[in-house]
């Protein structure tokens, strides 16, 4: 049998949509919609990402690399678009290409999409730390809040080598029992945390509007030739010379960076199954949140590197870490009490990605354990909160290792790799399920078939070539151990076997 011909019927899947349906009840319409992506999307990526892209690779020309980062989510996002509208069922992306490329592509993506979504909760737990330790003025020394691969020597020569990063696994292990305990965010919560997250945004962008020193934004991108940067014992920080660490290759690789920022909107697609009218809402609320977020993040990082400059988000005793609350800080003279508030919300900001990040594992983890290719027990309910309990501990030992012991880039690149490869495969799918189910109904369409996929699927491969060799590797030792897991178990105990 060809690696590519086992699939899952398209009746099937809409059948167990259909099941599934029980008990779920249509309430979300496109307004809700449109504040669940913006709650899943908003959080380390803008508050974290933004700076560190600017002093890496992009400078002040992080505006240009959101503006790139954009162009290829859309792409994808009308893809989404028409799958979700299509087949509205959970496991997202690993539900479309079990129909359309068969059950080994869909493990590949189920095990991809492990990356985007525990991986993602990790790293967004790591910028959580980075911010509560600003709040508490560094009462948590750099050797309990950073992984034992970083380290750096301060002005007074003194060495700090990271041990494990505590806080991060302090909150992943209060939000898993939350989730356990069933505690799901109301429409109502989110809706809050989303208001508070985006005047927080705006309100930067207002009032650090007049502390921009056009200085800041001269020259728009990192010059060749520019030295890299190091710590007090030498040791270098950062260095510009690659391609993608300055001039226009830099603002690329500051895509690849700010990438991050968007993650989310995918999980829009996952409520499917609860939109009043998916057919006219699910375009709406994936394009619409990514719309809003882009304009958003534009003026972000136009404020952002134009208040502080792009070279101090690179030292470890300046801007690098909690970087708005810094420029807010040093710079906007007066406001230093939006300094506290910023920080309070981006921490409940950063809270409800990881909930909806933990939570989008599990349900991948629930369909994928329904199809027979991972054990049983992430599927399990727990008999009194009828929450997948087994799923959410094992996630919790994974993510908070991760969380602890890696350090928040790299993290990071693999959450964007994770999502990049599955984006590249939704939007190749849309054009395959095109030619083989043409006269399938589709409430949605994506225009332009097959310009938009492989446009989409071109600027998403784009991104993954900017990510950081080191990172490459060990996303391609991640994809192999999946293969193997796959061959040597899930293949066998799939449920299309039977
Ligand atoms: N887009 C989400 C964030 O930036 C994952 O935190």
């Amino acid at each position: 049998m060809s690696l590519f011909s086992r699939k899952k019927s398209l009746d099937l899947l809409l059948a167990q949509a259909g099941d599934s349906e029980k008990g779920l009840k249509r309430t979300l319409g496109a307004g809700n919609l449109v504040a669940l992506g913006i709650g899943a999307i908003i959080g380390a990526g803008l508050f974290v990402r933004t700076a560190a892209a600017a002093g890496q690779a992009a400078g002040p020309a992080v505006t240009i690399s959101f503006i790139i980062a954009a162009v290829g989510c859309a792409f994808a996002g009308l893809c989404y678009a028409e799958f979700a509208a299509m087949i509205p069922i959970s496991g997202s992306a690993y539900a479309y290409s079990y129909v359309t490329m068969g059950e080994t592509i869909a493990w590949i993506i189920g095990w991809a999409l492990i990356m985007e979504y525990a991986l993602g909760a990790a790293t967004v737990s790591i910028a959580w730390s980075e911010y509560l330790n600003k709040l508490l003025g560094g009462a948590v020394p750099y050797e309990w809040c950073h992984s034992p691969f970083e380290s750096f020597t301060d002005s007074a020569g003194v060495l700090h080598q990271g041990i494990m990063n505590a806080p991060a696994l302090v909150i992943l292990l209060l939000l898993t029992l939350l989730l356990i305990k069933g505690t799901q965010e109301s429409a109502m919560v989110n809706a809050i945390i989303v208001f508070i997250k985006v005047a927080i945004v705006i309100l930067f962008i207002v009032v650090g509007w007049q502390f921009i020193k056009p200085e800041n934004h001269t020259p728009y991108m990192i010059p060749e030739g520019t030295k890299p940067v190091v710590d007090a014992a030498g040791v270098e920080l950062v260095n510009y010379d690659g391609f993608f660490k300055h001039g226009l290759g830099g603002v690329l690789g500051g895509a690849a960076i700010v990438f991050f920022a968007f993650i989310g909107f995918d999980a829009v697609s996952t409520a499917a199954q609860e939109a009043k009218n998916p057919k006219r809402d699910m375009p709406i609320g994936i394009l619409g949140s990514l719309v809003v977020c882009t304009i958003l993040y534009i003026l972000f990082g136009h404020v952002l590197t134009g208040v502080a400059n792009w070279q101090e988000f690179v030292d470890p005793e300046k801007g690098r870490e909690a970087s708005v609350a810094y420029a807010i800080s040093n710079y906007m003279k007066g406001y230093e009490w939006l300094a506290t508030a910023v920080t309070v919300a981006i921490l409940a900001g950063f809270s409800s990605v990881i909930l909806v990040m933990l939570m989008g594992q599990s349900r991948i983890f629930y369909s994928m354990s329904n199809d027979g290719l991972i054990p049983k027990a992430f599927g399990e309910l727990h008999p009194k909160f009828q929450t997948p309990y087994k799923a959410n501990l094992i996630l919790f030992v994974f993510v908070g290792a991760f969380a602890a012991f890696v350090p928040g880039h790299v993290a990071g690149d693999l959450t964007s790799f994770g999502t990049l490869f599955a984006f590249v495969l939704v939007s190749l799918g849309v054009w395959i399920m095109r030619r083989e189910n043409p006269d399938m109904p589709r409430p949605f369409k994506t225009p332009l078939v097959p310009v938009v996929p492989i446009l989409g699927a071109v600027i998403c491969l784009g991104m993954i070539a900017a990510i950081d060799q080191r990172t490459l590797k060990f996303a391609m030792v991640w994809m192999i151990l999946g293969l193997v897991v796959y061959f040597a178990y899930s293949k066998k105990r799939s449920k299309l076997n039977s």
